[in-house]
């Protein structure tokens, strides 16, 4: 009876298909479905955040988040713009409330936004919140998940207001290299369209290195998180840079939003971006050495097709048996291994399974052994 009264924006949205599989999980699989590191964050942060704690920073802080972070976080994003300072920055509770705050300060009723597909599941709906309207651009397996340019042009219409991104990307594992960055923002350019780009794992890119998207178009909007980064994703913390206009009205959405970031929490992120960069090189290598096992084990699968991965920490083969992605996921999980299904991320992400390398080597060696069988038997 009360659903009724639930406006269809909310009605309409559905309960993330992965949640639902973890949680059918039982207690000793092999996590192969993990969207976050499975370290403990630097020791030197942790001390931070307690010193923070017992300095007194309990209370409300300023709604766009201390200035000594957002200069630190401006410092560290002069490697692709000179121009950022720390007015360009807005500390968030994560990537996630940032998208949240940058679409509905961006996105108006009846805009049109292209989101990617397969994609991270928020995309959609947080454009769908705003009152916008998501339209959808392929990552296409035979296009080794990177989009196509001639589509995502013909998908531009007057309507059109901004294309969300996401390199190094969930769930595919691709890194856009320069030259489609630059096409894209060419795209952007031309039709003075605003560029949403997700760069939380941009600290995770094996070959080549990370390209922002702010290196080529000024109306970019960069959502980071330091979830991934500093592997403190229950801590929730992350931020939005783009011009010193748009944060001041971010600023006054997060505040009815948010009211502030939390303020011990940005003292012991200082922590972290203070310190060499060890932790981060070291992060890495340990990912690379995993992406590394998990390609090989992935390669011992005959129906499995997994185009090379470059960055984040996931594999997303395609799979030749005629099942959907959710049975074969559930087929995957009763013999004791959870992986993603392809179909949480979008349409196009049916055929596939997303698997997490986040985990020890002997596990993905283990999981993907049992992975390896299940295929057999289908
Ligand atoms: C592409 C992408 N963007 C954003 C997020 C959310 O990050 P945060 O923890 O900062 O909210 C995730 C988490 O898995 C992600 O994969």
């Amino acid at each position: 009876m009360m659903d009724a009264m639930i406006p269809a924006r909310v009605a309409s949205l559905k309960v993330s298909g992965i949640r639902k599989l973890f949680e059918a999980a039982p207690p000793d699989a092999i996590n192969l479905g993990l969207g976050e590191p499975d370290v403990q964050p630097p020791q030197e942060m942790i001390d931070a955040y307690k010193a923070a704690l017992d300095k007194g920073y309990n209370k409300y802080g300023p709604s766009a988040g201390v200035k000594e972070l957002r200069e630190a976080i401006a410092r560290s994003l002069k490697r692709f713009r000179k121009d950022v300072a720390f007015e360009n920055i807005i500390v968030t509770a994560g990537a996630t409330e940032g998208m949240m705050i940058a679409c509905e300060t961006i996105v108006g009723g009846g805009d049109e936004v292209l989101v990617p597909n397969p994609g991270f599941i928020v995309y959609g709906p947080d454009v769908a919140l705003a009152g916008g309207k998501p339209v959808e651009y392929s990552l296409k397996h035979e296009n080794g998940f990177l989009p196509d340019i001639e589509e995502m042009k013909s998908l531009v219409t007057p309507k059109t207001k901004a294309i969300i991104v996401n390199s190094p990307s969930n769930p595919t594992g691709t890194v856009f290299p320069k030259d489609v960055v630059k096409a894209i923002a060419d795209i952007a350019t031309d039709a003075g369209l605003y560029i949403l780009s997700d760069e939380v794992y941009h600290n995770f890119v094996y070959e080549g290195e990370h390209c922002s998207f702010a290196r080529f178009h000024d109306d970019t909007v960069i959502v980071d998180s330091f979830s991934k980064t500093f592997a403190v994703t229950g801590w929730r913390i992350g931020y939005v840079a783009t011009s010193k206009e748009i944060i001041q009205q971010l600023a006054k959405v997060q505040y009815y939003t948010l009211a502030c970031p939390s303020t011990a929490t940005q003292y012991a992120v200082l922590e972290g971006l203070r310190m060499e960069n060890h932790y981060r090189k070291q992060l890495l290598e340990t990912f690379r050495g995993r992406r590394d096992v998990a390609m090989r084990k992935l390669a011992e699968i005959p129906t499995f097709s997994t185009p090379p991965v470059s960055g984040a920490f996931y594999v997303f083969p395609r799979y030749s048996q005629k099942v959907d992605s959710e049975d074969f996921a559930l087929r995957i999980l009763a013999k004791g291994v959870i992986c993603a299904p392809g179909s949480a991320f979008g349409s196009r992400g049916e055929g596939h399974l997303r698997f997490s390398y986040a985990n020890s080597k002997e596990n993905i060696e283990k999981g993907l052994d049992i992975v390896k069988e299940v295929a057999a038997s289908i």
